[in-house]
């Protein structure tokens, strides 16, 4: 597709293609040059340190405490909104634990990241998804602190939404293939690779959006500069080339590879933690269900860059 300024849009899906461009340094999600290699090492500095292993060890326990708490007042037996009820206040608890004071009140940042979520889904381009400018704008006002504002906002988002919608794609898969609960249940150790193979088949990120800033060939394709692109992360993810069978839910698959979390020139700086929070809130769901079935239709909401349920309602069955 060709724009009136002549720049074409170009959309990868392959592995090979999505993983090479998400490391080319010719490709930029936002303003090149210094000033956006600034801002991004700022971010990820702040990440580091915000996020560091220390940081999150000490963070383990009591992210273990308040998941088991929370999925202790499940209702078993009956159908439950995974969503409703347990991901979404676990993950707003951890959202609202990140930042230093709440002038706006916790329901009121909590609506203005959900607007920033949805728009962010709906994006079609890169222009896209900065045009949340007044829910962000008054989110970067109120979250003031000692963190930078972009990662401060965009992690905010990522906890208070991504996250439990992560959370809810992934009990979906498992909650939809035979036997992976119990499975999982019976062997807890595989619950990193469980997490690995989640975030392949049920990250909420599917689509990201690039400019070429010089020209360059991905694969078989040359771009010009000014080009726009879409690396298509959820079909890079079932690329039989890579998995084979891929949309079988597969615990040897061996961990990594995926790129539900990106990777390359903007990797997710919230990964460490997106993992730790899966495996935490997997974990204390096992601890309560012996088995965990499907009880309604998924409801959905299904955008270009982000697909996730918007209800994931369930029964769990309690343990002998
Ligand atoms: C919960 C599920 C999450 C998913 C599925 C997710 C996914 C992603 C993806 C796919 C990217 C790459 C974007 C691109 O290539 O253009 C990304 C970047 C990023 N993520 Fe996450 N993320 C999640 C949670 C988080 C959390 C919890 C944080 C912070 C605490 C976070 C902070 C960031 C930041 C700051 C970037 C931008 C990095 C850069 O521009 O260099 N994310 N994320």
């Amino acid at each position: 597709m060709r724009s009136a300024e002549g720049a074409v849009t170009h959309s990868f899906t392959s592995y090979a293609d999505v993983t090479a461009a998400l490391h080319a340094p010719e490709l930029s999600d936002r303003s090149a040059g210094s000033e956006g290699a600034a801002e991004r090492g700022a971010l990820h500095a702040d990440a580091a340190r915000e996020l560091s292993t220390e940081r999150l060890d000490d963070l383990t326990a009591e992210l273990q405490r308040s998941a088991l708490e929370l999925a202790h007042q499940l209702p078993l037996g009956e159908p439950v909104d995974l969503l409703l009820a347990y991901a979404r206040p676990w993950c707003s608890r951890l959202a609202l634990r990140t930042i230093d004071s709440r002038p706006l009140g916790e329901a009121r940042l909590l609506q203005l990241a959900e607007e920033v979520f949805r728009a962010a889904a709906l994006a079609t381009s890169r222009q896209d998804i900065g045009s949340a400018t007044a829910p962000v704008g008054a989110l970067a006002g109120a979250l003031t602190g000692p963190r930078s504002t972009s990662l401060a906002v965009q992690a905010f988002v990522a906890l208070s939404q991504t996250l439990p919608h992560t959370l809810a794609a992934a009990w979906h898969v498992l909650a939809s293939v035979p036997g992976a609960w119990r499975t999982l249940r019976a062997d807890r150790a595989a619950v990193p690779l469980a997490v690995e193979e989640l975030l392949r088949l049920a990250s909420p990120a599917r689509a990201v959006f690039r400019r070429a800033c010089t020209d360059l060939v991905i694969g078989d394709t040359h771009l010009s500069a000014g080009d726009e692109v879409i690396l298509m992360l959820d079909a890079a993810n079932r690329d039989p080339a890579q998995f084979p069978d891929p949309l079988r839910f597969d615990l040897r698959r061996g961990s990594g590879g995926h790129v539900g979390l990106g990777r390359g020139m903007h990797p997710c700086a919230g990964a460490a933690m997106v993992r730790l929070a899966l495996g935490v809130a997997t974990s204390a769901l096992l601890d309560v269900a012996e088995e965990m079935t499907l009880a309604a239709p998924v409801t959905w909401l299904d955008g270009f860059a982000i697909r996730a349920p918007t209800s994931l309602c369930v029964v769990l069955r309690p343990g002998a």
